[in-house]
């Protein structure tokens, strides 16, 4: 356990920083392990701040000097940071601090990947760089100097004097400390322009190592088309003369939006066809086009403190989600959104760390970069968007950026430009960023005399901290459809306010058929009595694709949830419907391949608990199974046919069309390995031409269990290519039957290429354990043992992935005692581990509470 009790910090606690920085010099002379950091800053008292202490962040630096007007000084140091007397009027701080980056193993602050030198500042690694006031609200211009023998030396902004041994750079935008990067290594660069619609010229590079120059094509076409849309949809203009992104191998998350030097984990930038599946390609360009919008939303209007994350996070993803939707249609990308959204926000937000989108504390900010705060935040934008209009929300985005940039922001900033762009009141909006918890809305319906009304409940579940909860704004998009299928109501947003309410649809023939919560219109659990009649019907017929595809996985949800608990048989009705959609060869292949695929295990999981059930993983396995099972031998007879209809004969594209074909024909040939023992499978892979073919064939053998060969020649073709490896890694724990799943992790972890230190390696066994659901959830609790020996071997080195792969064991509660039991044990050891980092121990504690 912790010596210390660790520091808590609060929302309500917030006072400006008693200093204005009004510009910051750096120099880094770098060297592995003694890197030298001289900062020159001036500062000068802010006339808003009443206190005037002068308190420097400052972790795991050796203060070499430091002076105040060229006189030097002797600061009070602690492991925070440092304090010292100071002038009240402008003055220059100096320092010269010096680092280790090849020792820093957390991958904060200044650390080395590869011979490379690279930062991550965001949330509060600058403060391991050097001195400085490390929060958002302090901003400033930064000029920055590095002297090294490395053939690329970046950082912020516009290159300045480069010569020998040093390169210099000026970023003329006030920046906060987080939004600072450096990069230093033997580079090399896929270059690039694009020229904004004012006509400035903008030089674009993203730098790789050398051997990757191959598969940075697709990220900087992604990076262009971003750069257009903002513009397009937004109004918003890059702003200064060169963009570079950077891919590292070793990096804690996807990728880190610094001014003008974006910096990517290798896997979400490096892309190409022999190496990367469909899926890789669409995430690779949605993350592209998040860290170039977060340019204006995140960095030319930043945050005031951290609790306001989602103001940039939230909105970023909102914006990212509508580019994806723009370049690969918009049904699809909702329909992927939710699934992700069910599986990873509720989860989190219906169990012991949950939390609002905006949090009011925290003990490791680190620890709160999470799917609320990201995909819920998105969420509570699309709810306000609807509930305004496009057209006022586009008047209140300018809003936004007019008034607004320049500044560190809050939540309270971002809803006055709605009510002063629109004149409504948004307090009791305004719940949804202050409560946790994912609301349950329930419905009745009734129709008498022409007139048919919906009465919905709301009602939301108390969280830790929060028992009691008040009604929330619910925007509700309906439609009704007539008897024959057609719409007799076009979707309206019905607002719902009150704890129950009522509204009503006058002048109809017949009663209607409801289609409801259309396109997924807030983020809620809906509960309906509805027949399996009624949702065969909306699988048949509703207008919108959104909630004909929530009909069908209904229909699956509820025939798979009898499966398990009466070992019920797959109900005949929906398998009669779902065939008709999928053998319908005037829809979308990729939404065909949707509806093809059914509730995830987890998924199942959470519907059960939401139900009050306690989920059984090994019932559910066995029914996802059979159902399966029965939908192979059933469809028998169409699975060639289709196999052959999803087969891309032109060359290999990325884009939406192909993928979708390629998403086709990966739900038919996981049915058709059921019924051939992996012939198919096997053939697809022995002649597949590009990854997305390759890994479906191979994830097919897997699941068969008939995959020792095919495995051994993945690796022997692909041993040299790290992200490639990683999938091998992954998908062989993530698809393997449920009681080999454990020991394949452990085994895998003695593999000689598995390099725990590298976040992503980690998290292709760790993170594809989890997700093994029954394979996890073995019974005698040999998973979670696997992982709590690991997390507690990797907290030494990296507190921040360990800390995040602790959510692994967010739903312990709901499962039965024994493995309850199994997993508490779990944590408690992690727990009780001698020097158990804060971000880990918080997180542990938040789970065991
Ligand atoms: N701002 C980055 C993004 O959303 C994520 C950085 C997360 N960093 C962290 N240490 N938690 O694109
Ligand atoms: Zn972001």
């Amino acid at each position: 356990m912790k010596d210390a009790a660790p520091q808590t910090f609060y929302l309500s606690d917030y006072t400006p920083f008693g200093y204005e920085v009004r510009d910051v010099a750096l120099r880094f002379v770098l060297s592995p392990s003694a890197t030298r950091v001289h900062s020159r800053i001036t500062f000068a008292p802010n006339p808003a701040a009443s206190d005037k202490t002068f308190f420097l962040h400052g972790e795991q630096l050796k203060l070499i000097r430091a002076a105040i007007n060229g006189a030097e000084v002797t600061p009070n140091i602690t492991p925070e940071g440092l304090t010292c007397d100071v002038p009240d009027s402008e003055f220059v701080w100096e320092a010269e601090v010096e680092i280790a980056p090849a020792e820093n193993t957390a991958l904060e602050g200044l650390y080395m990947s590869n011979g490379m030198y690279c930062t991550q500042c965001e949330a509060e690694g600058f403060r391991k760089i050097t001195y400085y006031p490390d929060r958002p609200d302090v901003m400033s211009t930064f000029t920055v100097r590095i002297e090294s023998d490395l053939p690329i030396m970046l950082s912020n902004g516009n290159p300045g004097e480069t010569g020998a041994g040093y390169a210099e750079w000026h970023d003329p935008w006030p920046k906060p400390a987080y939004l600072f990067a450096l990069v230093a290594g033997d580079l090399v660069g896929h270059a690039d322009t694009f020229t904004t619609k004012s006509g400035n010229q903008v030089d674009l590079n993203i730098w790789v190592r050398p051997g990757d120059e191959d598969k940075c094509a697709f990220g900087m076409q992604a990076l262009k088309d971003s750069m257009k849309w903002d513009e397009d949809v937004y109004g918003r203009e890059y702003d200064l003369n060169t963009f570079n992104i950077v891919a590292v191998d070793d990096f804690n998350m996807g990728a880190m939006e610094n001014k003008g030097l974006n910096i990517f984990n290798s896997s979400c930038v490096l892309a190409s066809p022999a190496t990367s599946t469909d899926a890789n390609f669409e995430r690779i360009e949605a993350i592209i086009a998040h860290e170039y919008f977060h340019n204006w939303t995140g960095n030319r209007i930043t945050c005031r403190d951290w609790f306001q994350l989602c103001l940039k996070e939230g909105l970023t993803v909102f914006r990212d989600a509508q580019f994806t939707s723009d370049m690969r249609g918009e049904a699809v990308k909702r329909i992927h959104d939710v699934i992700e959204l069910r599986a990873r926000q509720f989860p989190e937000d219906q169990g012991p760390l949950s939390h609002p989108v905006r949090p009011e504390q925290f003990q490791e900010i680190n620890n709160f970069y999470t799917a609320t705060v990201y995909e819920k935040g998105a969420e509570v934008i699309g709810m306000l968007k609807r509930l305004v209009g496009d057209d006022a929300y586009a008047k209140a985005l300018d809003l936004y950026f007019d008034r607004h940039d320049g500044q560190a922001c809050t939540i309270e900033d971002w809803l006055t430009v709605f009510e002063d762009a629109t004149g409504r009141d948004l307090a009791q909006f305004k719940r949804w960023y202050s409560q946790s918890g994912t609301p349950r809305l329930s419905v009745t319906d009734s129709y008498q005399d022409g007139t048919y009304t919906l009465t919905f409940k709301q009602s939301t579940p108390p969280t830790p901290g929060q028992m009691v909860k008040d009604p929330k704004v619910i925007p509700i998009a309906v439609g009704l459809l007539g008897p024959n299928g057609d719409e007799v109501q076009p979707t309206v947003t019905l607002e719902m306010t009150d704890a129950e309410q009522s509204f009503a649809f006058d002048g109809l023939g017949s009663k209607p058929i409801p289609s409801i919560l259309r396109g997924f219109s807030a983020p809620v659990v809906l509960d309906r009595d509805t027949s399996a009649e009624e949702r065969a019907f909306l699988l048949a017929h509703d207008t919108d694709p959104f909630n004909r595809w929530e009909a069908n996985r209904e229909l699956a949800r509820t025939t798979l949830i009898a499966m398990i608990r009466d070992d019920a048989a797959p109900d005949e009705a929906w398998l009669e419907g779902l065939e008709r959609v999928i053998t319908d060869t005037t829809l979308d292949a990729n939404y065909r391949a949707l509806m093809m695929s059914g509730p995830s295990q987890s998924e199942l999981a959470q519907t059960l608990h939401e139900m009050g059930i306690t989920p059984d993983p090994d019932a559910i396995w066995t029914a996802s199974d059979r159902l399966g099972q029965t939908m192979a031998e059933r469809w028998e007879a169409h699975l060639p046919g289709l196999l052959a209809e999803s087969t891309v004969t032109e060359a290999y594209r990325p884009d939406s069309h192909q993928a979708g074909q390629r998403a086709l024909g990966a739900a038919v040939l996981a049915l058709q390995t059921r019924l051939d023992r992996g012939a198919s499978a096997r053939a697809q892979f022995e002649t597949a031409d590009n990854m997305t073919l390759q890994l479906s064939a191979l994830t097919c053998l897997v699941r068969s269990g008939n995959d020792e060969e095919a495995l051994s020649s993945f690796a022997a073709q692909w041993k040299d290519d790290r992200l490639v490896m990683d999938k091998w890694f992954g998908m062989q724990i993530a698809a393997t039957l449920p009681d080999r799943a454990a020991d394949r992790a452990k085994a895998l972890t003695e593999h000689p290429a598995f390099d725990w230190k590298n976040p992503n390696r980690f998290r292709a066994v760790f993170g594809s354990l989890s997700m093994n659901h029954a394979g996890f959830h073995r019974a005698d609790g040999a998973s979670y043992d696997l992982l709590a020996d690991w997390l507690i071997t990797l907290d030494d080195k990296n507190p921040q992935t360990t800390a995040r792969m602790c959510s692994a064991f967010q739903t312990w509660k709901r499962y039965d005692a024994g493995r309850k039991a199994k997993m508490q044990a779990a944590l408690e050891r992690i727990q009780g581990k001698d020097g158990l980092s804060r971000d880990t121990a918080e997180m542990v504690g938040r789970i065991l509470s």
